[in-house]
């Protein structure tokens, strides 16, 4: 972003020009007042200046900078544009379940720093702030002294991973006053689909937080599946990636270089409509066309010899869909939902894309492949995740959309008229029941 911002020649000579012929009238003004006043019979024969016009206020000199071009801003979506760190109260995926054993692992979900660490105990996973609250040093550097707990690295401060409740310390002594009255936030964790959930919101004491099967899609929870996937940090607020998930217009002209379409037509355009259902909002395609003449400009398709149609844009509508997606009744193929999942789905398989708030400036970036199959199949689809799609659409193809949210600058933005979808998702988040994720630091945090 810097780059371009850069590469604009800068605005000093406007902005100059304006401003020294600001001071010149300004100048000349405050002279012929001050002549009219002193020298009245020299007015007689001068020529007369003429009245002084009110009008409006003048424009006050733009500041000194790089141009901005016009564009709306956010704050028609006012929650939306708060939601820098996205939303409390929601299970987020982070790693995967075997990436976290005895060694502390440090991530950052919605701004909260949080350390993941297997408890040896009953080797369940715990989530804690990773912060001691002695003089701050991250518990992720610390050391497990003894089990079931984690020991700060600096003096030793131990922590029980269940509850966070300091049992001891190591530097005062086995009858430390301090014991008992100190406690590290912790997290509710959940193991699911290979991924440890972690839930970041508000849970009363001796309260539970909501069931994490609410915020996996349904089809996921009953069903037997098999998957392979990606998590990853990925630079670019977590908005970005999720409007370029559920963006219209982009994958016809951005992805039709991309490997994993080789063998396969892209559209040129579409007219599309969004719907929204179980709580989804899904992408309709009431028009595809293939190729356009674009007037004074020439013909534009993305059809070459050794391409092949796609079907029509309904999952489920061939008759050859897996019965659990057919089962789904989905009119078209993307759809996204709260607090930012997106589900692509194709008669065979379907794509999900977590957007997990990190900080201002990231987000994780968490995508799964699945089919519904069992025995060899459900084999023979790990190999070929492993073979390629883990390389050509997980890599490559989503690539291209990484680069894209990294470059991004917006607002101010023009939108037109494919970006129905990026409106129509900003205003479901604005009829949502959420809590905007402060970004302020709160205590005990
Ligand atoms: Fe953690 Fe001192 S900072 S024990």
């Amino acid at each position: 972003m810097t780059e371009l911002r850069d590469a604009v020649p800068p605005a000093p000579t406007v902005d100059a020009a304006h401003t020294a012929h600001t001071a010149h009238t300004a100048d000349t003004t405050d002279t012929a007042d001050a002549r009219d006043t002193a020298d009245t019979a020299a007015a007689v024969f001068a020529p007369r200046r003429p009245a002084r016009r009110r009008g409006p206020a003048r424009e006050a000199p733009l500041p000194p900078g790089p141009p901005v071009q016009a564009g709306a801003d956010w704050s028609a979506w006012s929650t939306y544009d708060a939601a820098e760190l996205g939303f409390r109260n929601y299970w987020y995926p982070t790693v995967f379940a075997h990436q976290v054993g005895r060694k502390p692992v440090p991530l950052t979900v919605a701004g909260e720093r949080v350390v993941l660490v297997r408890d040896d105990r009953d080797g369940s996973i715990r989530a804690l702030h990773d912060r001691c609250p002695h003089r701050g040093v991250p518990l992720s550097l610390g050391r497990r002294q003894f089990p079931g707990t984690i020991s700060c690295p600096y003096h030793g401060w131990t922590y029980d991973l269940q509850d966070g409740g300091l049992k001891a310390v190591i530097t005062d002594g086995p009858d430390s006053p301090i014991c008992g009255r100190v406690k590290v936030a912790t997290y509710p964790v959940a193991e699911r689909l290979g991924l440890v959930f972690l839930y970041i919101g508000d849970v009363e004491d001796g309260a539970a937080p909501p069931p994490v099967e609410r915020d996996i899609p349904a089809e996921l929870n009953d069903n037997s599946l098999v998957l392979g996937g990606r998590t990853e940090i990925r630079d670019g607020n977590w908005r970005f990636a999720a409007e370029n998930g559920f963006d219209e217009g982009h994958a016809k002209y951005l992805h039709n270089t991309a490997l994993w379409r080789l063998f396969k037509v892209m559209p040129t355009w579409n007219m599309t409509r969004v719907v929204e259902k179980d709580g989804w909002l899904i992408r309709v395609q009431d028009e595809v066309h293939w190729d356009a003449e674009f007037p004074g400009v020439g013909t534009f398709t993305n059809r070459r010899w050794w391409k092949r149609m796609p079907l029509p844009d309904r999952p489920g509508g061939n008759g050859d869909a897996n019965p659990v997606i057919a089962g789904l009744d989905l009119p078209g193929f993307v759809s996204i939902r709260l607090p930012g999942l997106l589900r692509v789905a194709y008669p065979q398989f379907i794509h999900y894309e977590w957007y997990v708030p990190v900080d201002a400036d990231h987000v994780r970036y968490v995508q799964l492949m699945v089919r519904f199959e069992r025995s060899w199949r459900a084999r023979l689809f790990q190999a070929k995740y492993l073979a390629a799609i883990r390389w050509l659409f997980h890599g490559q193809f989503t690539a291209q959309d990484a680069w894209m949210v990294d470059v991004m600058d917006a607002p101010p933005e023009r939108l037109y008229r494919p970006d129905l979808s990026l409106t129509a998702w900003r205003r479901h988040v604005e009829q949502a029941d959420v809590v905007v994720q402060p970004t302020e630091k709160r205590k005990g945090h």
